[in-house]
Formats: C-alpha cells, sequence, structure tokens
C-alpha cells in the first residue's frame, strides 16, 4: 500500500524541496502539502494543498482523516536567528507543533513521523570538531534549546509508546531553488545569489568561521533514506549526526572566485557570530552511516557549480 503523506512547512526552504521530490516518489496525489502561507504556484499546481498551523492539533487531524493520511514530515519551525528576536513564539511554535504530531501519532492516527533536529543543539562546551552524536549539548540559544528538548520528546514518545519518530540533526542547508529564512548558516545560500546577481556580498559572519553545511538534494535525500530504512536498523530516536561539507566564508568565497573572478566578499558580523560560535565545526556522522547506509554525494567544489551553474540559467531566463 502507498503511503498517503502530510508536509507540514511545506512552504519553507526544506519543505518546498523535500515536498515536489516526495511527489515524484509517491505520486502528486498521495503528498498533502500544508503550511500557514500560501503555497508556490508549482506546489500548488502539482498537488493538494492545505493551510494549516502546525501547532493546531484539531486542524491536523482533520486534514489526517480527510486524506486517510500515513506518514506526517514536520518542517514547520522558526530558525536560530529568528527564534533569538522572539524567544517565547519560538518555544511554543516549535515546541506546539511537535507535541501535537507526537499525540497523533501514540493515539495511531499515522503510522511514521518525520522531525527535524540541529547541530543548534550542540553548544559552547561541546567539542568542536567531528563532534560524536553522544557529547555534551548544552545549547545556548531559543532554537537549539527547542531542538534539544524536542529530540528527547521524540526518544520518550518512542520508548513509552512504540511511536515510529526519525530525526537528523541538519547542518546548514543550501539551496539554489528557495530561500531560508531567519537561519545563522543562512549566509552560505545568500552568497550565492548576491555572487550571481550584483558580483559581491556582505557577510554577516566573520572570514574563519565554520561550519557544517550540507546541499538541498543530499538533505532530501537523507531524509527520504532515513524513513525508508527498516525500523530495526533505526538505532538512535532521539536524532541522528548528519554530515557532509564543512567551510567558512571564506573558503566559499575562494571558491565562488573560479565562476567569478572579480567576486568581492566584505565581513561585518553581527548578532548571528554569537550563534555561530557556540556550534560545532564539523560533525561526526558515522552512526547513520552505519545504521542505515547515509553517503552525501556533493562536496565544496561540486555544490558550488551546480549553484552557479543554475542561477546563472535562472538569471538569463529572467532577462530574456
Ligand atoms: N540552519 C539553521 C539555522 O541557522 C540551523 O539548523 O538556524
Amino acid at each position: 500500500m502507498s503511503e498517503v503523506i502530510l508536509v507540514l512547512g511545506a512552504s519553507g526552504q526544506i519543505g518546498r524541496e523535500l515536498t515536489l521530490k516526495l511527489r515524484n516518489l509517491y505520486g502528486n496525489k498521495n503528498v498533502i502539502a500544508s503550511d500557514i502561507r500560501e503555497g508556490s504556484k508549482e506546489m500548488i499546481a502539482s498537488g493538494p494543498f492545505e493551510i494549516l498551523d502546525a501547532t493546531d492539533k484539531v486542524a491536523i487531524l482533520t486534514v489526517i482523516n480527510k486524506y486517510k493520511v500515513s506518514q506526517v514530515y514536520l518542517l514547520a519551525a522558526m530558525l536560530s536567528a529568528t527564534a533569538e528576536k522572539y524567544p517565547q513564539k519560538a518555544w511554543s511554535l516549535n515546541m506546539n507543533s511537535l507535541m501535537a504530531v507526537l499525540d497523533i501519532a501514540k493515539e495511531k492516527y499515522i503510522k511514521q513521523v518525520y522531525w527535524p533536529s540541529s547541530i543548534a543543539v550542540f553548544g559552547p562546551t561541546t567539542p568542536k570538531k567531528n563532534t560524536p552524536q553522544h557529547t555534551v549539548m548544552e545549547p545556548s540559544t531559543v532554537y537549539g534549546i527547542s531542538k534539544l528538548a524536542g529530540e528527547f520528546w521524540c526518544n520518550y514518545y518512542h520508548e513509552k509508546f512504540g511511536v515510529d519518530v526519525r530525526s537528523l540533526r541538519y547542518p546548514g542547508i543550501i539551496s539554489w531553488k528557495s530561500k531560508p529564512g531567519g537561519g545563522t548558516t543562512d549566509y552560505a545560500v545568500d552568497i550565492f545569489f548576491s555572487a550571481t546577481e550584483k558580483g559581491s556580498y556582505e557577510c554577516f559572519l566573520s572570514e574563519n568561521t565554520r561550519l557544517p553545511m550540507m546541499y538541498m538534494s543530499d538533505a532530501v535525500n537523507a531524509t527520504i533514506q532515513l524513513m525508508k530504512a527498516k525500523k530495526e536498523d533505526i538505532k538512535i530516536r532521539t536524532s541522528y549526526n548528519l554530515s557532509a561539507i564543512s567551510f567558512s566564508p571564506k573558503e566559499i568565497a575562494t571558491e565562488i572566485k573560479k565562476h567569478i573572478p572579480d567576486f568581492k566578499i566584505t565581513y561585518q558580523p553581527d548578532f548571528r557570530q554569537e550563534i555561530a560560535n557556540s556550534w560545532p565545526q564539523s560533525i561526526n556522522d558515522s552512526e547513520a552511516r552505519k545504521d542505515w547506509n547515509w553517503q552525501h554525494k556533493f562536496n565544496l567544489t561540486l555544490m558550488t557549480e551546480e549553484i552557479i551553474k543554475n542561477l546563472k540559467n535562472k538569471l538569463q531566463k529572467e532577462h530574456l
């Protein structure tokens, strides 16, 4: 029997691309996109779309019953930088949406849940390099606190109620089709748009701030691979470390210059610098590689080539 999937937060950076990929795999009518915001034209044209508040359990259940949903991907969240400005709002969105979906799974309306965690669960006391799966976790951001609490709720619901909830600690996710909003790793997306449109970029992190990152197609593939893995292969029910590449603004600028030789970068660190300083520089994801055969495809060079090629094409088309 084919799965029927509900994506909460389908208009966000990851939601947009994940939803379209899921529609390719499971059939358009079997993937219900939802968000509190209107969906993109492409998303509304390709399958069902519902306006939905991810914290409203009754509304979510109504949609689940309407379409006979079997899996929920909960991607609605407030990211690290915005969460520092609106701590209360971030906590209630990030936690209430998770609790609503976990309860729905506990009550057996759905069979499986996906919920992303983040490198933000780590903090200043965590070892910065090759950060292990099991280590010191003392996050200093509201976003990190919400993700760490969420991880333990996932594990609790799995242990106590048998809920099949699966999770990945995403690094910064880089895409050219959709922009992120309100994260500390957003610079690594903005830099490509600014480089191809203006030839320059003012970076809000300092030049040697190294952070773990990943190209969107790797993140989408990891997510789907995790959800398709056999239950017995999923050994970690808090959230898996997941990694692909690590770089600093200076290193990515050097890579961009190979394609846009006149590209200029300047640095004007703001409050996001402190958030970045509290996070790891690189992640050890050997458990994901061992348990369900995770492998990334894109390194920094390949990713940069791919993004710049696509953004240049897009710009050309817009100017035709
Ligand atoms: N990309 C996220 C952020 O910067 C980290 O999970 O907030």
